[in-house]
């Protein structure tokens, strides 16, 4: 009985078959957020990516007996190409993360070359393929790999997305801290960009949005806001945070994989392009989407915004124009 059960599982998996790429994949977060995805049955032919490292990396998860080959590139003989030729997803922690007192925006000027560089890769060996961008300032770097895209012709909006996972999983967590519940079954829906100001996390929409008081709701936003300052502090210059962005960039990887194996009411938050509010600008923003077999099958409606939230999305929107521009034209003055 139990050979037959192992068996379906093994056969299930197998028919699904996940080329899945990690460009940075020897850094904080691409070595655990790896070892995730080596965990994953979707996946079943990891290719890890860094300048160094990978290799090293790759050989060691490899002898995890999981259903997946794992193969470690470097630059040398063409290894990014070939990391990503034919990838279906293609996961980005490259580049370098915050140190205390460091923004996000901080990290533009390194990382968006880095960005761009990886994208024109993508672009060339896997124009169809998924791209989650995790690589920081992720309200630039998104723009910056979408220009790129376009530039080179092959621009698909459904299928390119800025990870904002980690802001709904600390919302997640810090409300159930609050309110003394489980974290597993609390959700918060997050709107807006994936930095400070620009996180939204709409309270209001919980069940608790009755109890919780002003100040309450106050330090509860700013703490989902500005949660990641937590971990670069405690971390005193070693980094911002690395495992818990590998779990959520591991759910997230695994939603969109959900969503392209066919299955119903795959739902994440994630930054994408949406037309919420492109009459005023705003090309992209994070909302609750809804994934499919071809990307992002559909953007929901907000909801209802009380006026609190309505004034922390005003702010949102005048620094996500900004940074969306950014990211824009770091492409298209080159
Ligand atoms: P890290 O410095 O530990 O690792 C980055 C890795 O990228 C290094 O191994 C480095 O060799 C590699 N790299 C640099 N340039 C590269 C290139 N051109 N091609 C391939 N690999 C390259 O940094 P960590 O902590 O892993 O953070 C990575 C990025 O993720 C940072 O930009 C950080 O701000 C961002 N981040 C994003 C979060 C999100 O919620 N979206 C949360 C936390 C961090």
């Amino acid at each position: 009985m139990f050979r037959l059960v192992a068996k379906r599982s093994f056969s299930s998996t197998s028919t699904n078959l996940r080329k899945v790429a990690v460009l940075g994949a020897a850094g904080g977060i691409g070595q655990p957020l790896s070892l995730l995805l080596k965990l994953n049955p979707r996946v079943t032919d990891l290719r890890l990516y860094d300048l160094k490292g990978a290799t090293g990396v790759a050989a060691d998860l490899s002898h995890i007996p999981t259903n997946s080959v794992v193969n470690g590139y470097t630059p040398e003989n063409d290894g990014l190409s070939t990391a990503l030729k034919d990838a279906e997803l293609v996961v980005i922690p490259a580049g370098v993360p915050r140190k205390p007192g460091m923004s996000r925006d901080d990290l533009f000027s390194i990382n968006a070359g880095i960005v761009r560089d990886l994208a024109t890769a993508a672009a060339n060996n896997c124009p169809n393929a998924s791209i989650l961008v995790i690589s920081n300032p992720v309200n630039s770097t998104v723009p910056v790999v979408a220009q790129t895209f376009r530039k080179l012709g092959v621009y698909n909006p459904r299928k390119l997305f800025g990870v904002t996972t980690l802001d709904s999983v600390r919302a997640s967590r810090f409300i159930s801290e609050l309110q003394n519940t489980d974290p597993t079954k609390e959700f918060v829906s997050i709107i807006g960009g994936h930095s400070g100001i620009t996180i939204i996390p709409l309270l209001s929409q919980t069940k608790y949005s009755e109890e919780i008081t002003p100040e309450q709701r106050d330090a509860l936003v700013n703490r989902i806001q500005f949660g990641g300052d937590e971990v670069v502090k405690a971390k005193n210059g070693a980094g911002s945070a690395t495992l818990s962005m590998a779990y959520a960039g591991s759910r997230f990887a695994n939603s969109v994989m959900a969503g392209l194996d066919g299955e119903s009411d795959v739902v994440e938050a994630a930054f994408v392009e949406s037309p919420l509010f492109k009459d005023e600008g705003i090309e992209f923003f994070a909302s609750q989407i809804t994934l499919g077999k071809d990307g992002v099958e559909r953007i929901g409606e907000l909801g209802p915004l009380n006026e609190y939230e309505k004034g922390l999305l005003e702010v949102c929107k005048e620094t996500l124009k900004k940074n969306i521009k950014k990211g824009e034209d770091f492409i298209n003055n080159a």
